[in-house]
């Protein structure tokens, strides 16, 4: 069976997230969208949905979330959720993914995996010093992102 995926997506900051969206676009034959031209209701024809930005301010962006609230309740729908961020631990990454994880499953979507990756960040007093994961997401970031890709589609 054909899996019909789409990927709604916000990168401001270094287009990190762009990047790594790029990738699960390709693997996954699935166009890119911002939060803002998504329809609510046209999800209905997608059978796997990425949900992916950068992390701001310890969670996705705020068009995201804001997307999120206004998404009809939907049964058993699959998702995936993604991120670039300063990446601070696992653990920082799970509380990050938390407020958008936990506001698509109360619509009823299944969280099927989850992907993180470092991206550069000149945020705030950073970029008086060169900025912080300078280079990321690198071409290994971005073989990480096609294997994850990849198995997605192997789940179907
Ligand atoms: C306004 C702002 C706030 C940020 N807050 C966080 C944060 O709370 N935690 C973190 O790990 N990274 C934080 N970052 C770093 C970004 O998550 C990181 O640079 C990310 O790769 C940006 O993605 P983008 O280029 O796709 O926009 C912040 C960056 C900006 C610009």
């Amino acid at each position: 069976m054909v899996v019909k995926s789409l990927l709604i997506v916000v990168s401001y900051h270094h287009k990190n997230t762009e990047k790594i969206a790029s990738v699960f676009a390709r693997v996954l034959e699935a166009q890119i969208r911002t939060p803002k031209q998504i329809h609510p209701e046209e999800l209905q024809e997608y059978d796997l949905i990425g949900f992916g930005s950068g992390i701001y301010d310890a969670k996705h962006h705020t068009d995201m979330l804001d997307l999120a609230n206004r998404l009809p309740q939907v049964t058993n729908k699959k998702a995936f959720i993604f991120s670039t961020s300063s990446h601070m631990g696992d653990d920082q990454v799970t509380k990050d993914h938390s407020i958008l994880k936990e506001k698509l499953q109360s619509k009823g979507y299944v969280i099927v995996d989850e992907f993180s990756c470092k991206g550069f960040n000149t945020n705030s007093f950073l970029r008086h010093f060169g900025g912080m994961n300078k280079g990321r997401p690198n071409a290994e970031d971005l073989e990480h992102a096609e294997e994850f890709a990849t198995n997605l589609v192997q789940k179907g």
